[in-house]
Order: C-alpha cells, then sequence, then structure tokens
C-alpha cells in the first residue's frame, strides 16, 4: 500500500493541509486488480509531493510469474518516479546497544549512511531472462551495466551526503573483476575532483562486507551500486540491533521522493502484531525531511521515537531484560504519545 502525500493547492501550505491518499501496491494490488501496480498508483505517486510505502511481499504471491510478483511492483515504482538515489542510514541508538549481535564497544557509536543506487545495475541491466548456452543447457542470466550519467550522478547525491556529515565517503564496488565496476571507480573517482573537501577511499564489496562487522565505526558515508547497496544495507542494519530499525528515502533529480523502510514485510509474523513499526515510522520522518522539507516536524518525530525507548517500550526484535515488551500496535501508540507530549511540552 503507498501513501501518497499531496499538499493543498493552498498558497500557504503548511503540515496541517496535507491530505494523504492510499493506492493499492504488491499483493494488497494484486488481489484488487491483478497488477502489482496498477497505472493509477503509479500516476497518482507521480502526482505527489512525497510517498510512503508499506513493506511488501508475502508467501502467498512468492510463486507467482516474476511480472506478478510485488516485488516487481515496487522495481516499477522505483523505476517509475525515476528515484535513482536511495538514502538508508545506520545509526545504532545508545537505548538499543545491547540489541545489537556484535560487541557494545564494536557497535556503539555507529553512524553511517549507505547511498545505494536504486535504478540501474543488474537489477534492470539488459539482457536478461532465461536461455539455453550452446551446449543446449538451460540458463538463467542478467546484466550489470552502468552508463556515465548513472554513476555520476548518484556519485554527486553521495560526495554531498559525506560532505554534510563527516567528510569521509568510501566507494565500494568490486573493481577488481568486474568491467562496470572498475568503470564505476573510475567515474567515481572523476567526480571526486568536484568535492576537494570530501576525502574518498575505495574497498572491493567482499572486504566491504568483512569490515562492516570488524570496525563499522570506520564509516561515515558509503557509496555503492543497486545489488551491492541491497545486500551492504542488510547487513548495516544488524549492526544496529535490528532491520525492524531502519528507514530509507529514494530521491531523484526532480518529482516525488519515496519513503519506505528497509525490510521486507516479515510474512512469518504476519497477522501477529508481533512487527516492529519503527522503521515506518522513521521513514515518514524521513518523508518529511526530506520530501517536504519539514525538517523540524521529522525531528519531532525522531525524538518520538527515542522518547518511546527511552521510557522502555521494545519490539521482540529489540527486546533486551529489564525492558516492557510491546506489540507493533502498542508500539505505535506510545510513539503516538510521545509525539503528543513533545507538542504538548513545547506550546
Ligand atoms: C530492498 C528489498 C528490495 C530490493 C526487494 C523487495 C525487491 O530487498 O528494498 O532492499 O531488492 O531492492
Ligand atoms: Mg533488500
Amino acid at each position: 500500500m503507498v501513501s501518497a502525500l499531496k499538499s493543498s493547492p493552498s498558497p500557504k501550505p503548511s503540515s496541517n493541509s496535507l491530505a494523504p491518499s492510499k493506492m493499492p501496491m504488491g499483493g494488497a494490488a494484486l488481489d484488487l486488480t491483478g497488477v502489482p501496480l496498477p497505472e493509477e498508483t503509479l500516476s497518482a505517486a507521480q502526482r505527489a509531493d512525497a510517498i510512503l510505502l508499506g513493506a511488501i511481499g508475502g508467501y502467498k504471491w512468492d510463486k507467482n510469474e516474476k511480472h506478478l510478483k510485488p516485488e516487481t511492483g515496487l522495481l516499477q515504482l522505483r523505476e517509475g518516479l525515476k528515484v535513482f538515489a536511495n538514502l538508508r542510514p545506520a545509526t545504532v541508538l545508545p537505548q538499543l546497544v545491547d540489541s545489537s549481535t556484535l560487541k557494545k564497544d564494536v557497535a556503539e557509536g555507529v553512524d553511517l549512511m549507505v547511498v545505494r543506487e536504486l535504478t540501474g545495475g543488474i537489477y534492470f541491466g539488459k539482457p536478461r531472462g532465461f536461455g539455453t548456452n550452446e551446449k543446449g543447457e538451460d540458463i538463467g542470466f542478467n546484466t550489470e551495466v552502468y552508463a556515465t550519467h548513472e554513476i555520476d550522478r548518484i556519485a554527486r547525491i553521495a560526495f554531498e551526503i559525506a560532505r554534510k556529515r563527516r567528510g569521509q565517503l568510501c566507494s565500494v564496488d568490486k573493481a577488481n573483476v568486474l568491467e562496470a565496476s572498475m568503470f564505476w571507480r573510475k567515474r567515481v573517482t572523476a567526480i571526486a575532483s568536484e568535492y576537494p573537501d570530501v576525502e574518498l577511499s575505495h574497498m572491493y564489496v567482499d572486504n566491504a562486507a568483512m569490515q562492516l562487522v570488524r570496525y563499522p565505526k570506520q564509516f561515515d558515508t558509503i557509496v555503492t551500486n543497486n545489488i551491492f547497496g541491497d545486500i551492504l544495507s542488510d547487513e548495516a542494519s544488524m549492526i544496529t540491533g535490528s532491520i525492524g530499525m531502519l528507514p530509507s528515502a529514494s530521491l531523484g533529480e526532480s518529482g516525488p521522493g519515496l519513503f519506505e523502510p528497509i525490510h521486507g514485510s516479515a510474512p512469518d509474523i504476519a497477522g501477529q502484531d508481533k512487527a516492529n513499526p519503527l522503521a515506518t515510522i522513521l521513514s515518514a520522518a524521513m518523508l518529511l525531511k526530506y520530501g517536504l522539507g519539514e525538517a523540524n516536524a521529522a525531528k519531532r518525530i525522531e525524538n518520538a521515537v527515542l522518547d518511546t525507548l527511552n521510557r522502555g517500550f521494545r519490539t521482540g526484535d529489540i527486546y533486551s531484560a529489564g525492558n516492557k515488551l510491546v506489540g507493533c500496535k502498542e508500539m505505535g501508540e506510545e510513539v503516538l504519545k510521545s509525539v503528543g507530549s513533545s507538542v504538548a511540552a513545547a506550546i
């Protein structure tokens, strides 16, 4: 399901004038319309100011043909909105340091940002498909391909982000083996000359995967391709305690941004009121900040999440002894109370 936020045509839009509309996509759309991304959903999303996306997927549709999978709808939505830059922050909150599977001194203080290229690379490259090789054996194949403009624009976004953070950018590739990565490294290095204040380093993806669990504090901003970013951001999320904590923002040159948790729909616990809603709530905060330019409102939501954690509320994935175990609904209600009390405090 997609919530598309459209500002009212009022000359002085404020957060009160937002009227969100809900459109189906993924499994909900398959059940309703037979396709994972109906045209009406894509066009409503394209007309919106920002889009909040619920996690997609589920056993029910797992065996569908590829064009009828919820995941295909998600890729079509990202492509249709041209949101090529996916920002995935991974921050270890002091409140959750004990939920990390890493030792406290390794996890403590980690604050990194994965900038993942989202509309290119092996996810979209052609040729792709199934066929037979010269020996007549069945094969499946995909193509990792990046053009100059695709690398240059994601590199610029990453340099800009690194500049506003701690000024360090690590570009992750597999340039010891793959031509697409050799080219990636060449273009990122060329763009670096526009950002003399940012320190650029390069790392092979296998080493980066290892360094992320060995000494994650060495990373500030990471820029990488679509598939490596998919994998490394899941890995980075576990440093923070749970993938249920990580929001993301997907942005294009212009047009609305797409905001979604980095996790899937956790079908194994569907309907049990166990899921952690914080990644989705924090995605709404990113929507306010990056999508609508409402940084103060975003901060209020982030503070409400911290306040809720400070008050000891935990879903199962981030639970540790001495805290209060709650379900998805109650966690959401507690965050709402914290937002309410911060508003009251401000008045
Ligand atoms: C993600 C997800 C998606 C991806 C899937 C659901 C298509 O894993 O957003 O990281 O691979 O991009
Ligand atoms: Mg993923």
